[in-house]
């Protein structure tokens, strides 16, 4: 009699406990929805006609078993660190939002590059403004970094936190929150600057030779180094490697390289609306090639030799005419910044 009355106690607990689980996941389905729709409102463009899409690709992410490399989202992650007035100012809305990819360690990067070219005011005329975009470190760092993180954003007010694990495969998901944000607090913005941080950029380059605050405005414009005819490698020793469970087709279409590429505010809001529907890929910069190809537009070729995808040693005249050049330390950039700002050279004209 006692037995089998543990037993009923027990099963009556472990239902309670199921129900609650269950009860959970809903909320969680539910509240990932709502999310969803609320980004969906906000980039609102033409997703008439597909209501039942969002819901239904968070429910097959649950259903099945996801790939290793497979990204959660649309996902309600939080902003732990944010600045929703970022954009806002006397000066009014900004010509060029730079979303600036750091961990949540690259304290140094970070300062090395609000001295020198994410600086917001080296460009005159023209409002820029700069956020670290990061996302959380690994659990056994969490505390530690947590206080210095903090206390980094209360000097600088330019950190971006949001609520995943900062790792390579997961850069997607910060450029895409880095969008959301933009979409949220900053969707008048002319231009968006997708950046790493491991790159030498420069501002007036990009913005009065690429820009051209002056010239027409341009809603299908991006730009950067253009990838064109390549495809997925599918051996898993390479970093890049792509398994065909992720992404069948043996091509991708043309993409601007990671390092740096710019879009137009307008462009920038309608991948971020495309991205709800598409499978998210980890390759970030692919990724956003499909999300442009499936809206129909093409990257524009920048002035050339103006994006540079692999390392250049410094020379005054050459950096002066281009805008970006990836792999940089900080103390490499910190140690020719000096010379780059002087102005007593005369080049030969591009
Ligand atoms: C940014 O540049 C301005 C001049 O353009 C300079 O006065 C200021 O000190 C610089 N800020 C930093 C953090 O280097
Ligand atoms: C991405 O972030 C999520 C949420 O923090 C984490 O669970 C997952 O392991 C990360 N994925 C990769 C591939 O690093
Ligand atoms: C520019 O450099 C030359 C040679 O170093 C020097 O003679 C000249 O005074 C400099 N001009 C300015 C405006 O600094």
């Amino acid at each position: 009699m006692k037995l089998i009355r543990e037993h009923l106690v027990l099963r009556t607990l472990l239902s309670t406990a199921f129900v609650g689980l269950l009860v959970l996941l809903v909320g969680q389905l539910l509240d990932s929805r709502k999310r969803s729709m609320d980004v969906r409102s906000l980039v609102h463009t033409e997703l008439t006609g597909d209501t039942l899409s969002l819901p239904l690709r968070k429910f097959e992410w649950q259903a099945q078993t996801p790939h290793p490399l497979d990204l959660r989202y649309p996902y309600p992650y939080p902003f732990l660190l944010n600045h929703p007035n970022k954009c806002e100012g006397p000066r009014g809305t900004p010509f060029l939002l730079m979303l600036v990819m750091t961990q949540p360690q690259d304290v140094g990067v970070r300062q090395a590059i609000r001295e020198t070219w994410g600086n917001e005011t080296l460009v005159p005329d023209v409002i820029i403004r700069r956020l670290f975009v990061l996302g959380l470190p690994p659990p056994l760092f969490t505390k530690e970094l947590h206080t210095l993180l903090e206390e980094e954003d209360r000097e600088h007010g330019d950190l971006l936190q949001v609520g995943f694990l900062d790792t390579y495969h997961n850069l997607t998901l910060k450029v895409l929150m880095g969008l959301e944000w933009m979409a949220q607090h900053c969707p008048a913005a002319r231009y968006v600057l997708k950046v790493d941080g491991d790159v030498f950029l420069n501002p007036r380059f990009l913005v009065q030779q690429v820009l051209q605050p002056n010239g027409p405005t341009r809603p299908n414009f991006i730009t950067g180094y253009i990838y064109r005819n390549t495809g997925p490698l599918r051996s898993p020793d390479y970093k890049w490697y792509m398994p065909p469970e992720l992404y069948s087709q043996d091509k991708y279409p043309p993409y601007c390289g990671g390092p740096g590429y710019v879009l137009s505010g307008p462009l920038a809001l309608r991948v971020l609306a495309v991205a709800q529907r598409i499978r998210v890929i980890y390759l970030e910069d692919v990724f956003v090639g499909l999300c442009i190809h499936r809206l129909g537009v093409k990257p524009t070729p920048p002035p050339p030799q103006s994006f540079l995808m692999f390392p250049k040693a410094y020379e005054y005249c050459t950096f002066h005419q281009l805008a970006l050049v990836h792999q940089f330390q900080p103390q490499e950039l910190l140690q020719i910044w000096p010379d780059f700002q002087t102005v007593n050279i005369t080049c030969p004209v591009a």
